[in-house]
């Protein structure tokens, strides 16, 4: 496990996912949540793939454009369905020094 610099802090505002990919390739999505603190989110949703950070957000949670499925983004859990089926991945964040920092 390495730690990686991802993006500038200021790249990463509340109400927007900022998507890109990480430099072992995996697509993310990048928010903030309602404390202001850093989530990153695999972009690809659990179910069937879809391009989870074009869903809408709402409050710390996201809607998956496909099918309509929502994740909370604090706890990566699935609402309204199992969540041991569908878990949405999320990375450990850092924010120090004006960036921030995934582990890989
Ligand atoms: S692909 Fe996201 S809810 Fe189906």
């Amino acid at each position: 496990m390495a730690w990686v610099v991802a993006c500038p802090s200021t790249d990463v505002k509340r109400g927007v996912v900022k998507r890109q990919r990480l430099e072992n390739g995996e697509p993310v999505g990048l928010t903030r949540l309602k404390n202001n603190s850093v989530v990153v989110f695999h972009n690809n949703c659990p179910h069937f793939k879809g391009p989870l950070g074009l869903g809408k957000l709402h409050e710390d949670s996201i809607v998956c454009p496909w099918h309509f499925f929502r994740f909370d983004l604090a706890t990566g859990k699935a609402e309204g369905t199992d969540a041991s089926i569908m878990h949405l991945k999320l990375y450990q964040v850092e924010e120090k020094n004006g960036e921030i920092f995934i582990e890989l």
